[in-house]
């Protein structure tokens, strides 16, 4: 039996701040507004719909997993944000066109009052957009500094007792780790001298740390996953983790993938193609910001392959990730998978996946239970990287040295040991041969 870990009560509000009014936070917000007024389910949600079997399997336990650890409850969360657009969430959502409008005029009184706070912004980073609600400071120091200026004054003005700040905003270029990101100090003089190689993702995850709120990064930038902001993030004792929410085509790898591995199917190559037209389609049109994305899908196959362990049935493996921005899909993208797999003595089969997915639908659970798992997290006293939280992630943080894990099922067993552990509860793994030894 592990011991219980002491978690402070979910006690207050808990402010959610979204660098990014698009599609998928205003997909979040209005779900969970909707669930709160009993207008939808939150479906896909663990926290909200999840259970967790405890015990032996002849015990029957399988408490709902929010009344097994204590989550912020709908009913005190609160939303703010930035965006480089002034259009509050209401109109961002419309914009979107991810939900229906009859929808959103139930909910349009409440996601009215939520209006973006200027952004800190660099067209340098995302070439394909133009900022104009933004602000102009001199340095990018000064950039943070405005931002734990908005942090502080939103926890106070909504009368917050804890905050977490999760990144929704559009996808960076691609940006390779270099000497100012390895040691805090060199990052902090980076920032005070507007380094080309700080990108703003950047800035808000500092300002998040240094107000001691949890920071999640859902895109594929490499924002927080730099040794200075861990460091930084361990020093004040506050938890991060990221990066890239794990939906649509990269969703369908992390199920088939083990499923083919399990059974020791080779495979030839695996194309994958998509097509959407929301304005993430537009930012990942430019090809520094698509190749930050391509990195964070190609690296999910290889892991969960295993090809050095495996070579005659990975080694020679092709796999191509194509995006291509095609405005009339809107916010319905489309994939198309072709695997050229091989079994017994050789012999070659082919598996075909179009997949006609709603990106912002899958992502909306995803950024829920993000945001109360890592103030959970933060009122356990956990710090750091949080790789529980892998299951969400396309590109899981780790350790560096550490693999990161791929498999979406070894993914939710770790989840759920983790809250097992949190609550003193045995962990489960699967062995079962009790149940045959108490029987003779
Ligand atoms: N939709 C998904 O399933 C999914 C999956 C994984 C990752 N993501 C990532 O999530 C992010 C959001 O996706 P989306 O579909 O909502 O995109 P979106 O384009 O609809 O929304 C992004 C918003 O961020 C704003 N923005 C850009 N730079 C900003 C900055 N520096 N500060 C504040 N706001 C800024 C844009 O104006 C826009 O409103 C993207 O990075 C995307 O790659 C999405």
């Amino acid at each position: 039996m592990n011991y219980k870990k002491h978690i402070q009560a979910a006690q207050g509000k808990l402010g959610i701040l979204i660098p990014g009014l698009g599609a998928v936070s205003t997909t979040f917000i209005a779900g969970t507004l909707a669930a709160r007024k009993g207008l939808g389910q939150p479906i896909g949600s663990i926290t909200q719909m999840g259970k967790i079997r405890l015990g032996k399997r002849t015990e029957n336990r399988n408490p709902a997993i929010h009344d097994f650890v204590p989550l912020a409850s709908l009913n005190d969360l609160v939303f703010g944000g930035w965006d480089i657009t002034p259009d509050n969430a209401w109109e961002a959502a419309m914009n979107a066109g991810v939900l229906d409008h009859a929808l959103l005029a139930d909910l349009k009184e409440e996601m009215e009052t939520i209006q973006p706070m200027k952004a800190v912004f660099d067209h340098e980073f995302v070439k394909n957009l133009e900022g104009e609600h933004i602000k102009h400071e001199k340095t990018k120091m000064d950039s943070a500094k405005a931002l734990i200026a908005d942090i502080e004054k939103f926890k106070t003005e909504n009368n917050c007792s804890r905050l977490v700040m999760i990144w929704c905003a559009s996808t960076e270029i691609y940006v390779e780790q270099q000497a100012i990101h390895h040691d805090l100090l060199l990052f902090e003089k980076a920032l005070e001298n507007n380094h080309p190689a700080i990108a703003p993702s950047m800035m808000y995850a500092y300002a998040a740390l240094k107000c001691g709120v949890p920071f999640v990064n859902g895109a594929p930038n490499l924002t927080c996953d730099v040794p200075a902001i861990v460091d930084l993030a361990n020093e004040l004792k506050v938890p991060i983790a990221g990066k890239d929410f794990k939906t649509g085509q990269t969703l369908m790898k992390t199920i088939l993938g083990p499923g083919l591995k399990t059974r020791l199917i080779g495979i030839d190559g695996w194309f994958s193609t998509n097509i959407l037209g929301n304005r993430d389609g537009k930012v990942l049109d430019d090809a520094g910001s698509f190749k930050t994305k391509e990195v964070s899908k190609l690296s999910v196959l290889e892991s969960i392959l295993e090809a050095d362990l495996y070579p005659e049935l990975y080694k020679e493996m092709y796999h191509k990730v194509r995006i291509n921005y095609y405005p009339p899909k809107g916010d319905d993208k489309e994939s198309w998978d072709n695997l050229d797999i091989f079994g017994w003595l050789g012999y070659k089969m082919q598996i075909k996946v179009n997949f006609l997915c709603k990106d912002s639908i899958l992502a909306a659970p995803v950024v829920l239970d993000l945001a109360l798992f890592i103030d959970l997290a933060h009122r356990a006293q956990m710090k750091g990287i949080q790789e529980w939280l892998s299951f969400y992630f396309k590109s899981p943080q780790t350790l560096p040295g550490l693999q990161p894990m791929h498999d979406i099922f070894l993914q939710k067993i770790k989840l759920e040991n983790t809250l097992r552990h949190l609550m003193g509860e045995n962990l489960i793994n699967h062995l079962g041969l009790d149940y045959y030894e108490e029987e003779q």
